[in-house]
């Protein structure tokens, strides 16, 4: 990848971004080929999932201006939301000018839960089960020794009481067992192995097994990520950088002090961490699931990302979540717009993937918190929405642009209006070739 910064890709026509994409990730037109069949066959789709009738196609778009521990990615994003694509990518353009994304991965370890119940002495069974961690580790290894040879495997194993017993009634402890999963997103080889070793952990605690299932909490697989933002690449038309620095370093603040502001804080995360986990094949419910159960770890719930001002007078963020993706198996095996999309951002591991996800998710938060602290998110949002009601009144070609253009200058952004509009336009051609086509983000 020479650089993922490409001026006015917004501006190319598909054929000619599909000649660009080619060209910087160093692809063939048959390798692009099923961007253009949805990226996914229904006779593929019939094999993934129970009584397929078709496939549902959402939006592919290239996040631009990545540079992330130095490399350059271009990243594919899959989301129907209007603006998260071209905000990210700016934003990255921001963090571009402080030298990129800093990020680090954790090893991929996932965790295992074996439910016992009925446990007569928890601490008993804590002790018993703990005496034999070496003998259980080894049982783990029979389990899966291909992923052994991957150099994963189980790391360890923790135990936890959630209800002592007393007098009259039976505990319940659960066992963690700690799994490397190298670059795979892990989700089967936990179960296969909580389930393989729950019976001997049942006996070795005198109860009997309950659940054995992952804990989609892979707070020991985190990805973070820093940048530090000069306030110069921050500024807008009607606000110098230090102060939408200070903007974005308050509304942090807000989000740090409110749950409720929390929430959509994060949810402004997810947007650019769930569009790329969807491209990549990988299962996004997890991903929501561990974000926000760690979001919440400290007993109340909080932002994933926060923005200061640094030493140095730039905006520096940080962003800490859990990041349990895979590069290999799983839908990956199934799925050609997967592949394709790892083969664009040319990530050679899970980690690697984690950390760009990461950095996507801290572009959409400082994208969201620079419009919200300038002049608000509506202006933005209201202009590409507008081409969103453009095209479900039918307009087709130049004209979902014109009636857009049409739309936001009215302040009206409605069906009945754009339908309106088109019909203006389709009855007089010379009036629509010259009406003003509506202004894309430039990122
Ligand atoms: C909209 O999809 C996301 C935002 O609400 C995020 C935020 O408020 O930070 C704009």
């Amino acid at each position: 990848m020479t650089s993922s910064r490409i001026p006015g890709f917004y501006k190319l026509s598909l054929d000619e971004r599909h000649a660009e994409l080619a060209r910087r990730a160093g692809l063939t037109e048959s390798d692009l080929q099923p961007l253009l069949q949805g990226c996914l066959r229904v006779e593929s789709a019939n094999h993934m999932i129970e009584n397929v009738v078709g496939t549902y196609a959402l939006p592919l778009g290239l996040g631009l201006n990545f540079l992330v521990n130095g490399r350059d990615y271009l990243v594919p994003m899959c989301v129907e939301e209007p603006s998260v694509v071209a905000a990210a990518s700016n934003a990255a353009r921001m963090v571009r000018e402080g030298g990129g994304f800093t990020a680090e991965a954790d090893e991929p370890i996932m965790i295992a839960q074996v439910q016992l119940v009925r446990v007569p002495d928890t601490q008993r069974a804590v002790d018993a089960i703990l005496a034999q961690k070496a003998a259980l580790l080894d049982a783990c290894a029979q389990v899966h020794p291909s992923l052994v040879r991957r150099g994963g495997g189980a790391r360890d194993i923790e135990v936890r009481v959630l209800e002592a017993s007393t007098p009259t009634t039976k505990g319940m402890v659960v066992v963690h067992i700690l799994v490397d999963v190298r670059d795979a997103m892990g989700a089967n080889l936990v179960n296969t192995l909580a389930e393989a070793l729950a019976g001997r952990l049942a006996a070795l605690s005198g109860g009997e097994p309950g659940l054995r299932i992952l804990s989609n909490l892979a707070d020991r697989r985190c990805v973070r990520v820093r940048c530090s933002v000069p306030p110069h690449a921050l500024r807008s038309d009607h606000h110098d950088g230090e102060a939408v620095r200070d903007g974005v370093v308050a509304a942090s603040r807000f989000a740090e002090l409110d749950p409720y502001r929390a929430a959509t804080h994060n949810k402004g995360i997810m947007n650019g961490i769930d569009a790329v986990v969807i491209a990549t094949g990988n299962d996004w419910r997890s991903i929501e699931a561990g974000a926000h159960a760690y979001a919440a770890r400290s007993g109340t719930y909080r932002p994933l990302a926060v923005w200061r001002v640094g030493p140095t007078g730039n905006l520096e963020g940080s962003l800490e979540l859990p990041m349990a993706i895979g590069c290999v198996g799983g839908t990956l095996s199934a799925h050609p717009g997967a592949r394709l999309a790892l083969r664009i951002l040319g990530t050679q591991s899970a980690a690697e993937l984690g950390m760009v996800i990461a950095s996507v998710g801290m572009a959409s938060n400082l994208a969201a918190l620079r419009a919200l602290a300038c002049e608000g998110i509506q202006r933005g949002h209201m202009s590409l929405h507008a081409r969103s009601v453009a095209l479900s009144a039918g307009a087709t070609g130049s004209l979902v642009e014109r009636v857009a253009a049409e739309l936001a200058r009215s302040g009206e952004v409605r069906l009945e209006r754009a339908q309106l509009i088109l019909r203006q336009f389709l009855a007089d051609p010379a009036l629509a070739a010259t009406a003003p086509m509506a202004e894309r983000v430039s990122p």
